[in-house]
């Protein structure tokens, strides 16, 4: 697996502004569009082309454009569909999947409700969308199917990360082609499993 964390000052100020109490949902929804854009940017620097000619009004030269097959945007309900129009932003002619994924407030076990994705994602890139990486669950097992579908190349783009989660996705995915792409890497996971010092429940910020 591997982390990047993005280091830019506009990222940092929109977090800034996501995390504080004060930060109404109107607001909070504008900014993690935003910031997601931003988070996009580093996300798809790997993302797959290939090259065309181009005619300029003056010549003709070599340029690129995204290869087939399209990749696959995969927000997870329902925080991060919060994330989907920020992404599809710079990847307009994505295709959109979608998970619907729960986890329990007790437990803290992830389970599946929905889930509407292509069956074969084979040579597939895939970016899931899900703006908190707490204690893993909910990435993993989203994870798991895409590549159990064929998926060849996971970026997932987060908002906030715990240390805990980015260790279980390491450990549970080892050896897969796995990217987390994050605004930050906070301190801890709480007994109650937030992140701290987080942002607290992104989906009742963005939704609730
Ligand atoms: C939150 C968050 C992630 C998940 C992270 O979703 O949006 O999906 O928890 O936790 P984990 O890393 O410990 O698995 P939640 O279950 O609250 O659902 P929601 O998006 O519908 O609010």
């Amino acid at each position: 697996m591997r982390l990047h964390v993005v280091d830019h000052p506009l990222v940092a100020h929109k977090l800034t502004t996501l995390r504080d109490r004060r930060t109404d949902s109107a607001t909070f929804r504008r900014l993690a569009d935003e910031l997601v854009t931003l988070l996009a940017y580093e996300a798809t620097r790997d993302v797959r082309t290939e090259e065309v000619d181009v005619e300029t009004p003056v010549a003709t030269t070599s340029g690129v454009k995204l290869a087939r097959p399209r990749p696959l945007v995969v927000p997870i309900l329902r925080a991060g569909l919060g994330m989907l129009d920020g992404m599809v932003r710079l990847l307009p002619t994505a295709e959109v999947g979608f998970l619907g994924m729960i986890r329990n407030e007790e437990t803290l076990q992830a389970s599946t409700y929905a889930s509407r994705m292509p069956e074969d994602l084979s040579g597939r890139q895939v970016y899931v969308l899900d703006p908190m990486l707490a204690t893993g669950g909910t990435l993993v097992a989203a994870i798991q199917e895409l590549i159990k579908r064929g998926a060849d190349d996971v970026t997932a783009v987060v908002l906030l990360a715990a240390p805990e989660g980015v260790e279980v996705v390491e450990r549970e995915l080892a050896g897969t082609p796995v990217t987390v792409v994050t605004a930050a890497v906070d301190e801890r996971l709480n007994e109650l499993g937030y992140i701290v010092p987080g942002l607290g429940d992104a989906g009742d910020r963005l939704y609730g």
